[in-house]
């Protein structure tokens, strides 16, 4: 653990975000923006983490409750400055690093050189072609930083610097106390600015760095729906190019969503607008057809998804064949070489290797054996509208199509159910069973026509 609190400031309204959620539990990646700076926050072993909430603060709470996380809350938003102040009683390390909750994409190893500086101050700034609504770097003639101005405040001079305030640094703990104590709001906005602190270290002769982060991206902030759509192109481009060094063929870059964690193995392939949530592991040489929605799953090597299939909390082993159309609702547990066609639907079963349910099919709560065959339109009725049951189908069953198998049943191994049946006992191995009644013709029959009403 390193001597080092983090205070990330989260109070600001979002009042451009036009939404009744905070601004900062808005998902970037299926995850909160407040979420991606805890995680970077995280990567350096803080020793605490100190989150400053104002307007919905309760629900920011609820979600982040941790050990290692302390919740301030700032009412009314009296400035950044205002903001770090109501965080200084929690802070007892011997240095202070200040995020911002809704600047999600800041990396740990930017962070790490930021907080490693060894001076009493450390800012993060940058270099932009276009400064305009940031505070700006002032330095001498000498090239040392004198303050930071901000934007309102600045004059026509003042303006013309490139160099900006990311907003995100670093500060030697007591010195931070010290200079907050001295700051005020006699500016444009009549605000606490955390800013001023730069021009107290300065006459305080404290020593002072800037940090520049690894990529511009990382110190984008989010204050509108279309700066969120922004930030989550960027992190998904970015995850992209990470896979496809990884040797990941991805189809299009810029249209992969990955909100989780995904690991794929050698030789796997992602077609366009595929969706993977939550933890989803892809072995060798898998692959994914386009439109697909995959979330924690488990898809093993050899294994083809075909386009616009829905997979949620999945294990398969290899050389299955999913899709296209189908879906696999949580809980199924396929082995190896199984086909899910189209318009199929399964939940919480199990199929053993080489079965196959190839077309439009609702299997519920079942067990499956080996080399099963399920025909077309076979249905479990698995839910007596109270309660469900388990259907098993042994080794080498063949279903005939239309099929439905009334739960709790068990067919045995080796039989065949005709198709067109409702089986509603339990059936034994190796003989056909066929539950309909018999077909009969009748001879003389005419079709109804249309008649004139009496
Ligand atoms: C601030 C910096 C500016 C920098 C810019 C980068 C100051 C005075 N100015 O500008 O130099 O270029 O960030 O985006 O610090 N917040 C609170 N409580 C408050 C005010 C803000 O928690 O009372 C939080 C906001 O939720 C946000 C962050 O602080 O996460 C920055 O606030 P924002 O209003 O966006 O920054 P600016 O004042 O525009
Ligand atoms: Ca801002």
């Amino acid at each position: 653990m390193s001597d080092l609190d983090v205070v990330i400031l989260a109070a600001g309204k979002g009042t451009r975000m036009y939404s009744d959620i905070p601004k900062v539990l808005h998902p970037l990646a299926g995850q909160p923006l407040l979420a991606h700076v805890i995680s970077a926050a995280r990567a350096l072993a803080s020793r605490r983490i100190v989150v400053v909430v104002g307007h919905g603060g309760e629900s920011v709470r609820d979600r982040f409750e941790a050990p290692d996380i302390e919740f301030v809350r700032q009412e009314p938003q009296l400035g950044t400055g205002h903001a770090v102040q109501l965080a200084l009683p929690l802070l007892d390390s011997s240095m202070t690093l200040v995020l911002y909750g809704d600047v999600p994409l800041i990396e740990a190893a930017t962070l790490d050189r930021l907080t490693t500086t060894g001076t009493d101050l450390a800012l993060l700034t940058l270099e932009l072609d276009e400064p305009h609504g940031y505070g700006r770097i002032v330095r001498d003639r000498a090239g040392k930083i004198v303050r930071i101005v901000e934007e309102k405040d600045a004059s026509a001079q003042e303006k013309s610097i490139r160099e900006i305030n990311t907003g995100l640094l670093a500060a030697s703990t007591p010195r931070l106390r010290q200079w907050l104590g001295d700051i005020g709001n006699d500016n444009k906005q009549k605000e606490l600015y955390l800013t001023d602190i730069t021009a107290l270290a300065v006459s305080d002769q404290a020593t002072l760095a800037a940090v520049a982060p690894d990529q511009y991206f990382e110190v984008l902030g989010v204050n509108s729906k279309a700066q969120l759509a922004r930030l989550e192109r960027i992190y998904q481009w970015e995850h992209a190019q990470k896979f496809m060094q990884q040797g990941v063929t991805i189809v299009g870059p810029a249209r992969i969503d990955v909100r989780g964690t995904l690991s794929c193995g050698r030789d796997v392939t992602i077609d366009v607008g595929c969706v993977f949530e939550g933890h989803v592991v892809l072995g060798d040489r898998v692959s994914i057809g386009a439109n697909c929605v995959i979330r924690e799953s488990h898809i093993g090597p050899d294994s083809n998804i075909l386009p616009f299939s829905h997979i949620d909390d999945a294990v398969m082993g290899t050389g299955c064949r999913i899709g296209p159309y189908a879906r696999l609702r949580p809980g199924n547990r396929l082995a190896n070489d199984v086909r899910v066609g189209n318009f199929v639907e399964i939940k919480a079963s199990q199929m053993g290797n080489g079965s196959k349910a190839n077309h439009l099919s609702y299997l519920g709560d079942c067990r499956i054996g080996s080399k099963v065959n399920i025909g077309a339109g076979t249905i479990t009725c698995n839910y007596d509208g109270a309660n469900k049951y388990q259907t098993i189908i042994e080794d080498d069953v063949f279903i005939g199509s239309d099929t439905q198998l009334v739960a709790p049943v068990t067919i045995g191994a080796g039989g065949t159910i005709g198709a067109g049946s409702t089986i509603t006992r339990d059936t034994p191995p190796a003989e056909l069973t066929v539950s309909r009644s018999k077909q009969v013709t009748v001879s003389g029959w005419r079709r109804p026509v249309k008649g004139k009403r009496k």
